[in-house]
C-alpha cells in the first residue's frame, strides 16, 4: 500500500484522539497540523512539522490525500467544502454538518469531484457492536419487536458548566440531539438494519440560562473556584427523550442527557427479537447480553474465534485484552483508508450518506418537539 498523507484540523479533544489514533494505522502519515488557537504549541505537543492557523493555507500547500476535520460542528461544512473543492477527501467528526441542505450540497460536491468522506460514527466498528449488527443481519433475533436505549453524560449538571457546544451558531439546532443523540440513532438503525420511519421527542432545557466563565473552559472540564461569570440565555436542549417507530412497525425509545449525575458517557443499546435479545453497554464495551426465553442468558466477550468474521477484523488484541473508544477510532480510520486504495472492500464505517440520514434524523426529532407531535423522517 503506498503512504497516505494526511492532516489534522482543529487539535482539541477530539483532534488529538485522532492524531494518536492515525499513527497507529502504519501506512498513514500527518504532515501538517491546524488549529486556530495554540497551533504552534500543539504542533510541537504531537511533533507535527507543519503547522498552520488557517485550513485554507494548509489545503493550498501541502499535496494531501485526506484531512481530518475536528473542529466545531458549524466549521464542517465549510472546511469540507474546501477540502473537496481541492480534491482532498475527508474524515469528519459528527454530526456532518449543521443542516441537512449543507450535508446535500457537499454530497453532490463529492460525488461530482470523485472525493471521499467518512462521517466518524465510530460505535458501529466496536466488535461487539458490530458482532450484533451480523448477528441481526442474518436473522438470529427473528423479527425485531423494540430498539431502546441511550445515551448520558454529566458534563453540563452544573449552570456553571460551559463550552462551545451551549451556543445554538455553533453546533446548529440541537445540542444532546446532534452531540450525543445522532451517535445512538446511527448505531440503533446500523445495529437493527432497520431504518426509524417517524419520530416523537420531548426536549427539556433544565438551565434556561447558565453562567458562563469569563475564562477560558475545556470542553468536558469545570471552570476554576474563583472563576468569575456572566450570564448567557440557552435555547437547546440539556435532556430528551425520544420515541421511534421503525419500518418494520418496531418501536424504539432513546433517552439523551448531558446532566446525569454520575455519567460520564454512558451509551446502551438494547435490540429485542421474537427469537433473543441482545444488549450493549459502552461501559462494558467487550462484552454482549444475550437473553433467551427458554434458556438460560449468555455474555459473549469479544474473541475472534466466536465472531462473525467482519466483527472479528475489528479487534487488533487477543480475547481479554479490553479495546475501546479510540480502537474503535482506528476502525473507522483503516476502513475509511482502505477503501482509498482498494475500493472492492467490504467497510462498514459511516459514509457521507449517513452522515446526511443522521441530519435528517435530527431533524425531525428537533420538529418533533417543537410541534409537539409525530414527524416522519
Ligand atoms: N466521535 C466522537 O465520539 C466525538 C467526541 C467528541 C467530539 N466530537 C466532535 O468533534 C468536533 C470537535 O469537538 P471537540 O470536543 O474536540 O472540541 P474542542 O473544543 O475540544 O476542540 C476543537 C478544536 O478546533 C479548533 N478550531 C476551532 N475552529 C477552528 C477553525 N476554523 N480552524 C481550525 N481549528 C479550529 C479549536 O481551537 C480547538 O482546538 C465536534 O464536531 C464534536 O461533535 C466527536
Amino acid at each position: 500500500m503506498k503512504e497516505i498523507i494526511t492532516a489534522v484540523i482543529g487539535a482539541g479533544f477530539i483532534g488529538a484522539v485522532h492524531i494518536e489514533t492515525i499513527r497507529r494505522l502504519g501506512k498513514v502519515r500527518i504532515v501538517a497540523l491546524c488549529d486556530a488557537n495554540g497551533a504552534e504549541e500543539k504542533a510541537a505537543q504531537f511533533g507535527i512539522e507543519q503547522v498552520f492557523t488557517d485550513y485554507r493555507e494548509m489545503i493550498d500547500s501541502c499535496d494531501l490525500d485526506a484531512v481530518h476535520i475536528c473542529t466545531p460542528n458549524f466549521t464542517h461544512y465549510e472546511i469540507a467544502k474546501y477540502a473537496i473543492g481541492h480534491g482532498v477527501n475527508f474524515i469528519c467528526e459528527k454530526p456532518f454538518t449543521t443542516t441537512v441542505e449543507q450535508a446535500e450540497e457537499l454530497i453532490a460536491l463529492a460525488n461530482e469531484k470523485g472525493v471521499k468522506g467518512a462521517v466518524n460514527f465510530h460505535n458501529r466498528l466496536y466488535p461487539v457492536t458490530n458482532e450484533m449488527r451480523q448477528m441481526i443481519s442474518g436473522g438470529e433475533l427473528g423479527e425485531i419487536f423494540t430498539v431502546h436505549g441511550e445515551y448520558i453524560q454529566d458534563w453540563l449538571l452544573y449552570e456553571t458548566d460551559y463550552s462551545w457546544r451551549l451556543d445554538k451558531s455553533q453546533v446548529g439546532k440541537t445540542r444532546a440531539i446532534a452531540d450525543i443523540g445522532s451517535h445512538w440513532m446511527d448505531l440503533a438503525e446500523f445495529v437493527s438494519c432497520m431504518r426509524i420511519k417517524r419520530v416523537n421527542a420531548k426536549f427539556r432545557t433544565v438551565y434556561p440560562v447558565r453562567k458562563k466563565p469569563t475564562g477560558e473552559v475545556l470542553t468536558f472540564a469545570s471552570a476554576g473556584a474563583d472563576q468569575e461569570y456572566e450570564e448567557i440565555p440557552i435555547d437547546t436542549e440539556d435532556e430528551a427523550v425520544v420515541l421511534f417507530e421503525f419500518e418494520n412497525g418496531a418501536l424504539g425509545t432513546m433517552l439523551v442527557s448531558m446532566v446525569y449525575a454520575g455519567r460520564k458517557n454512558t451509551t446502551t443499546l438494547a435490540v429485542s427479537g421474537s427469537k433473543k435479545a441482545l444488549k450493549w453497554d459502552s461501559e462494558d464495551l467487550n462484552n454482549l447480553w444475550i437473553g433467551y426465553r427458554e434458556k438460560a442468558n449468555e455474555v459473549l466477550t469479544k474473541d475472534a474465534s466466536l465472531l462473525h468474521p467482519l466483527a472479528a477484523r475489528l479487534g487488533s488484541y487477543p480475547s481479554g485484552h479490553i479495546e475501546g473508544f479510540a480502537d474503535a477510532f482506528k476502525n473507522v480510520f483503516r476502513q475509511f483508508y482502505g477503501s482509498l486504495t482498494d475500493p472492492d472492500g467490504v467497510y462498514e464505517y459511516a459514509t457521507l450518506e449517513d452522515g446526511l440520514r443522521e441530519m435528517k434524523l435530527c431533524d425531525a426529532v428537533f420538529e418533533s418537539a417543537k410541534s409537539e407531535t409525530w414527524v416522519e423522517v
